[in-house]
């Protein structure tokens, strides 16, 4: 059985490079373009392989040559992809990501196949579930796909709540973990986004979860656990493209709890491989290996 287990998005991306992202209404000319594998379930799940675990996804593409594409790509990695199953009658998943100079995306997410699973894709896939150290979700496919495994897992709950979508009445009570930005906090709790650490830590404590981390970025995370606030910087490193960073970000997290870690311990190691993230571009395409976190200190 996995360690970790990833309920999610697959998706295929395509990305414009921009000197700036462009305003609404307007059109900016790209200095170029690219596809990659993505979907923030497979980022998930492919950061986490490359970590050194086992790795089981749970997803839906469609019968397509994109689906094709995800499913090899996570089959190289050795991802179990027994529960990836496949729609006939729907699009593989496509995101529109554009970057700019500095690193910052926008990104459009047009779900196809994700959102046909169903809690009968779960139930199909409870063993796998039940039994993981880690469960990784985020909210690309139906929150209530989500809700339906997070109650089928003894082990360690992560929800990274992304996009944030209104969360049904006791999800958040089966999360050991939620890992929200800022944006993504503001609206699970019907806030303003906040800066301050003690305006984060009050919205956080709004939620019924036993630990909040908060990511930032460039700046690092903040994290809520025990009623206690700890900011853990990011390593300082160049940005060419921020895309993934939130998923290995959580696919950090997810490796350093099944190695027993804390969660403030597991919040540094986590910010380690996010920032190992933005130094390339992609999403699969920049997801680095153990190794690679290691070496950039
Ligand atoms: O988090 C980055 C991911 O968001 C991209 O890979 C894209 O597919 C969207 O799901």
């Amino acid at each position: 059985m996995a360690e970790i287990v990833v309920v999610g998005s697959l998706n295929l991306d395509t990305t414009a490079r921009v000197g700036r992202l462009p305003a609404p209404g307007e059109t900016v000319l790209g200095t170029g373009h690219s596809t990659d594998t993505g979907g923030k379930g497979a980022n998930q799940a492919v950061a986490a392989a490359r970590l050194g675990r086992s790795v089981a996804m749970v997803g839906r593409t469609g019968a397509d040559d994109a689906g094709a594409r995800i499913a090899a790509v996570l089959g190289a990695e050795a991802i179990n992809v027994a529960n990836v199953t496949v729609d006939d009658g729907a699009p593989t998943g496509m995101a529109f990501i554009t970057v700019d100079a500095e690193g910052e995306n926008m990104i459009v997410v047009s779900p196809g196949a994700n959102t046909t699973m169903t809690v009968k894709h779960i139930e199909r896939a409870a063993e796998v579930i039940a039994a993981a150290r880690v469960l990784l979700l985020q909210l690309e496919v139906p929150v209530d796909v989500v809700h339906h495994a997070a109650g089928l897992c003894s082990g360690t709950v992560i929800l990274n709540p992304a996009p944030a979508v209104d969360l049904p009445a006791g999800l958040l009570e089966m999360v050991d973990i939620l890992v929200p930005n800022r944006t993504e906090l503001a609206t699970l709790t019907a806030s303003e986004p906040a800066t301050d650490p003690e305006q984060i830590s009050r919205q956080l404590d709004l939620l019924p979860i036993p630990t909040g981390i908060v990511t930032l970025g460039a700046k690092g995370a903040l994290v809520r656990t025990a009623g206690e606030t700890t900011a853990v910087p990011a390593p300082v490193v160049e940005a060419v493209d921020a895309t993934a960073a939130g998923d290995a970000f959580c696919a950090g997290l997810a490796d350093a709890v099944v190695a027993g870690a804390d969660p403030i311990t597991a919040a540094r190691w986590a910010a380690r491989v996010g920032a190992a993230t933005v130094t390339r571009r992609g999403a699969h395409a920049s997801l680095p290996t153990r190794a690679e976190v290691e070496a950039a200190g």
